[in-house]
């Protein structure tokens, strides 16, 4: 395995839509493996491959007991209901953006890096992610869903690294809040912020 360079909005890859994988082979599972290192390494909850300069349709991401790679991942049914959070990716580093809306529930259908066919349902923050990450497939960023005004820069008090983090509020409320960075303290500031992200 080996930790990859993440690369930030100004690169194209990043703007591309990425190609479906037709092969499930040991390149696969290498991309997958690095994937999942260079996440966890960020601190991240999620990635895409076009983050690291691989332009093909596939995401790691994780939360708790949820752990999934997903290669040619679909959502095949959103709820209706949205809900509006906060975000921030690894690949816009030092900012965040309030407001971005996603459906709360979505079924999302893939394959594993072996080739076998998955679905997964997920809601609230794991439905969040996937979405951000599936995004990035298709050249997606979250600062396209919103006002320019709502990104803006990390502030110091939000304890900010560089990390695609999206902490559930604790209180919740059924917003979300996707933070960069994951240090001591992040989980209550992370809070905090929820609650300035949360209108
Ligand atoms: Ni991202």
């Amino acid at each position: 395995m080996a930790l990859r360079k993440i690369l930030t909005m100004e690169h194209p890859v990043l703007r591309a839509k990425a190609k479906k994988v037709s092969r499930f082979d040991p390149w696969l599972e290498r991309l997958v493996n690095d994937m999942r290192e260079t996440m966890r390494e960020a601190p991240g909850v999620g990635l895409a491959a076009p983050q690291i300069g691989e332009s093909v349709r596939v995401l790691v991401a994780e939360y708790e007991e949820q752990q999934v790679a997903l290669v040619n991942p679909e959502i095949v049914k959103a709820s209706e209901e949205q809900e509006l959070g906060t975000e921030g990716c690894l690949s816009i580093p030092g900012y965040v953006g309030d407001n971005v809306p996603r459906a709360l529930a979505v079924t999302v259908k893939a394959r594993d890096p072996k080739g076998k066919e998955i679905r997964i349902k997920a809601d609230g923050w794991f439905a969040r992610i996937l979405q951000h990450e599936i995004d990035h497939l298709d050249g997606v960023l979250y600062i396209d869903y919103i006002d320019p005004k709502d990104v803006r820069p990390v502030s110091e008090d939000e304890m900010v690294d560089e990390g695609e983090v999206i902490e559930r509020d604790p209180s919740g409320g059924g917003t979300t809040v996707e933070k960069h960075g994951r240090k001591a303290g992040g989980a209550s500031k992370a809070g905090a912020q929820k609650a300035g992200g949360s209108r």
